[in-house]
């Protein structure tokens, strides 16, 4: 797929001021630091429509940008920042739970994980969570450039028996680096098809 436009549409923390949903939608959740803002940047080609920061805790609303003037992605806070005050982690936490589970055009949530560590706890009981609530999603291991390829294969290999220990079948799967620009046309043909489906 070709991305002609991308244009940022809002910046909000209440899922009621979205814009309506009458359009496929596609967002991006994962904890703090993943690379959720710089991943949408690496699809759209751009480098600053999603704001990035190497502090992690940047991103802090949800984000609405329109892509060819037909579908959304979407530019959520990360989970699990431990920085944050426990009381902003909970609003945080009540305002992506309140976007998920009303976003009726959601199409697939794309869950990051950290490609470098082993399974997270928190990644696993936001994935139980997602699956039991019927949230399509897909996994994307991200910072795939900081590992051997071997240890890339270990790690994501790791992660996968270990869903596999709750659930019968493994959601899609991709591996990226927008460092090297990798996993662009995987998850952007993904997305078409998800778009030629409706
Ligand atoms: P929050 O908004 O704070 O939740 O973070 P985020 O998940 O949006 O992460 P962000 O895209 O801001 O990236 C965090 C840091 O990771 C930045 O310093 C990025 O440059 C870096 N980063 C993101 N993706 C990659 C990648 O594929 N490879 C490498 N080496 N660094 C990456
Ligand atoms: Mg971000």
């Amino acid at each position: 797929m070709t991305i002609t436009s991308a244009e940022f549409i809002s910046s909000h923390n209440d899922h009621k001021k979205s814009p309506p949903p009458d359009k496929p939608e596609f967002a991006f959740i994962g904890r703090s630091n993943v690379g959720k803002s710089s991943l949408i940047n690496m699809l759209v080609k751009s480098r600053g429509l999603a704001k990035t920061s190497s502090t992690p805790g940047k991103t802090q609303t949800i984000n609405h940008f329109l892509i060819n003037q037909n579908w959304y992605l979407v530019d959520l806070p990360g989970y699990g920042y431990a920085s944050v005050s426990k009381s902003l982690r909970a609003g945080f936490g009540k305002m992506i739970e309140d976007y998920l589970m009303h976003r009726e055009n959601l199409s697939c949530l794309f869950i990051l994980i950290d490609s470098r560590l082993d399974p997270q706890k928190i990644d696993l009981s936001f994935i139980q969570w997602a699956g039991s609530k019927g949230i399509p999603l897909a996994l994307v291991f991200t910072k795939s450039d900081k590992l051997k390829r071997g240890e890339l294969a270990r790690n994501t290999k790791k992660f996968e028996d270990t869903l596999l220990k709750d659930w019968e079948e493994l959601p899609p799967r991709f591996i990226t680096s927008t460092e090297k620009k990798l996993g662009r046309e995987e998850l952007l043909d993904f997305i078409d098809e998800a778009l030629a489906n409706k």
